[in-house]
C-alpha cells in the first residue's frame, strides 16, 4: 500500500486579502448577529464592512462547520470567499471549543476538494491553532480508491491548506494526521487486497521505515507458541494468522505502556456464519489493529518519553474444513482453557493469546481496543465507543477522548453477566453460556479481564461502531474514520515524563 500522504499545511501572518488562493475562508460565530471571526477584519474591510450582512443574506447561521461562499468579485485576491462557522461566540475569558475549531478546520478542508489552495483566516494561539491545523488535515483526507481511468479531480484532496494568523505546531499535526489516514487507508481497504501475511507485511514495511523493533510471529512460530486463540481462528483461512509485535524504547523512560488491537482482516462469521447483508462492512474487522499500529508509528515520529510496544493480532475468520467450531475447546497462549460457542465471537480469541502476550512484556498499561461487538452500536451508536476495564483506567480514556474529540463512555461489569460467562468445561466460556445475548458488549469485556495480568491497569475500547462512519461531517469522511487513534496517543503522551 502506499504511503498514507497528508496535505501540506503552512503558517503565514501576510495580507489576507492579497493572498494568492482558490478559497479564502473566514470564521463566523451564530447568535441573534452574526459576528466575523477574530482574523476576518482586512477582508471585511476590502467588502466595505458588509460581510456579516451578506453572509446572513445568504442564509448562513454560523452553527459549527457549516461552510457559505460567494464569489469575491475582485474585492481580495481570492476568487472565492468562504465563511465556516465555529458555534456561539465564547464567553468572556474563555475560548471556541477545540472540537468545534476541529470540525470547522476539517469541513472546510473536506468540502473544498479539488481545490489547489485554501487559506483560513484565523487568530489563534498555539492551542487553537493546532485543533485548526489538525481539523484541516483530517479533514483533507480522501481515500484513493480502485476506479481506473482518468482521475476526478474534483475528489482529489485539497493541494494547500494556510492558516493565516495562527500559531501552531504543524509538524506534530502532521504526524498525528498521517497516523490517521494510515489507519483509514487500511481500514478502507478491500479484504481480499489485506490478507493477514500481506498486512503484516505491510505493517513490518512501515514499522521497519520508523526504527520501530519488529517481531512477526507466522502461523509455524505461532504453533510453536501455543497460541491458540489466534491459531483457532486463522486456521479456517489459506491466509494463515500472525502476531505482530511493534517496540518503541525511549532512552531512560521508566513507564510502559502496551498497546493491543483486533486485526481481523475479514469476518464471515466462521461457521457460526453471518448473514450476507452488511457482511462486506466485515473487511473494517482489522481496525483495532490499524489504529494500534498507526499510533505506534506516531509515537516513532513524536518520541515522548515512555516505552510503547503494540501488538496486532492478525486472522481471517472464514469458513473451510480447517475452521474452529461452536463447542471446541481451545487453549488459550498461557494455558487458559475456552469453551467456544459462537465462531463468530472471533475477536476476543485472537485478543486473549496477544494480552497475555503483552503482558510478558511486563506494561504499566495496558490499552486494548477493537471492532468487538455490535452490542456497542446497539448500547452507545455509531460515534462513541464503549470503554470497559478499571475504573481508573476507564475514566482516563474517556478524558481522554473528550480531549480529543472522540466520543467514549465507560460500561460496568455486573455481576450477574460475570457469572454466566462461566463454562462447567473450561477454565471461562467464551460468550454468555446458551448464547444469551444481553450486555453482550459487557460479556466480551468481561472474557477479556479474565487474560488481563492480575493488578495491571488497563482498558478496552469497543470501535465497532465509531471506526467507521457513513457519512462525512467536520473533519470526518465517509467510510473510515481512524479512531481511537487520537485517544490512544493522548493515552501514551499522559504516560510519559517530561
Ligand atoms: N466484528 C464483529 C463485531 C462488529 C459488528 C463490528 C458490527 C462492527 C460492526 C464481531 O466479531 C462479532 O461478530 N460479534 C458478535 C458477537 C457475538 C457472536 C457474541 C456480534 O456482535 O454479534
Ligand atoms: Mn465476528
Ligand atoms: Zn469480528
Amino acid at each position: 500500500m502506499e504511503e498514507a500522504t497528508v496535505t501540506d499545511l503552512t503558517l503565514t501572518t501576510a495580507d489576507a486579502a492579497t493572498l494568492d488562493v482558490d478559497v479564502l475562508v473566514i470564521g463566523l460565530h451564530s447568535g441573534d448577529d452574526l459576528t466575523l471571526a477574530a482574523g476576518a477584519e482586512g477582508v471585511d474591510a476590502a467588502f466595505d464592512g458588509a460581510l456579516a450582512a451578506t453572509l446572513e443574506l445568504l442564509g448562513a447561521s454560523g452553527a459549527v462547520g457549516e461552510v457559505t461562499r460567494f464569489a469575491s468579485l475582485g474585492k481580495v485576491t481570492a476568487p472565492v470567499i468562504a465563511a465556516v462557522g465555529l458555534g456561539p461566540v465564547p464567553d468572556e475569558g474563555e475560548a471556541v471549543k477545540t472540537e468545534s475549531l476541529r470540525r470547522a478546520a476539517g469541513s472546510v478542508a473536506r468540502s473544498s476538494a479539488g481545490k489547489e489552495s485554501v487559506a483560513l483566516v484565523l487568530t489563534a494561539d498555539e492551542e487553537a491553532g493546532a485543533a485548526l491545523a489538525e481539523g484541516a488535515l483530517l479533514g483533507a483526507y480522501r481515500f484513493a480508491g480502485y476506479k481506473t481511468g482518468e482521475v476526478d479531480p474534483k475528489i482529489l484532496p485539497v493541494g494547500t491548506f494556510t492558516l493565516v494568523g495562527a500559531a501552531a505546531d504543524v509538524e506534530r499535526a502532521t504526524v498525528i494526521a498521517s497516523a490517521v489516514a494510515k489507519t483509514r487507508d487500511w481500514v478502507n481497504t478491500p479484504a481480499n487486497l489485506l490478507r493477514p501475511p500481506g498486512f503484516a507485511d505491510e505493517i513490518a514495511e512501515a514499522a521497519t521505515a520508523a526504527g520501530l523493533d519488529v517481531q512477526v510471529l507466522d502461523e509455524h512460530a505461532l504453533a510453536e507458541g501455543g497460541f491458540g486463540g489466534i491459531l483457532a481462528v486463522g486456521n479456517g483461512s489459506d491466509a494463515k494468522p500472525r502476531l505482530v509485535r511493534l517496540a518503541y524504547r525511549a532512552p531512560g523512560a521508566t513507564k510502559h505502556v502496551a498497546l493491543v488491537g483486533k486485526g481481523i482482516t475479514f469476518d464471515t462469521g466462521g461457521i457460526s456464519i453471518k448473514p450476507a447483508q452488511g457482511m462486506w462492512e466485515m473487511k473494517t474487522d482489522m481496525g483495532g489493529a490499524a489504529a494500534v499500529v498507526s499510533t505506534i508509528l506516531a509515537v516513532a515520529a513524536l518520541k515522548p518519553n515512555v516505552n510503547v510496544t503494540a501488538y496486532a493480532a492478525l486472522a481471517e475468520n472464514m469458513l473451510s474444513g480447517g475452521s474452529y467450531r461452536p463447542g471446541d475447546v481451545v487453549t488459550a497462549y498461557g494455558g487458559k482453557t475456552i469453551e467456544v460457542l459462537n465462531t463468530d465471537a472471533e475477536g476476543r480469541m485472537v485478543l486473549c493469546d496477544a494480552i497475555v502476550r503483552a503482558g510478558e512484556d511486563e506494561p504499566d498499561y495496558l490499552y486494548e481496543t477493537s471492532t468487538l461487538t455490535g452490542g456497542q452500536l446497539v448500547a452507545l451508536g455509531k460515534r462513541v465507543s464503549g470503554v470497559m476495564g478499571d475504573e481508573d483506567e476507564c475514566a482516563r480514556v474517556v478524558a481522554a477522548g473528550k480531549r480529543v474529540g472522540e466520543g467514549m463512555w465507560a460500561m460496568p461489569f455486573p455481576e450477574e453477566i460475570v457469572k454466566v460467562m462461566d463454562s462447567p468445561i473450561a477454565d471461562t466460556g467464551q460468550v454468555a453460556q446458551g448464547m444469551d445475548r444481553s450486555g453482550h458488549m459487557l460479556q466480551a469485556g468481561i472474557f477479556l479481564s479474565r487474560f488481563i495480568p492480575e493488578g495491571l491497569p488497563w482498558a478496552h475500547i469497543d470501535i465497532a461502531g465509531p471506526s467507521g462512519s457513513g457519512e462525512a461531517y467536520g473533519y470526518i469522511a465517509k467510510g473510515a474514520t481512524g479512531v481511537p487513534v487520537r485517544t490512544l496517543l493522548a493515552l501514551v503522551e499522559e504516560h510519559a515524563q517530561a
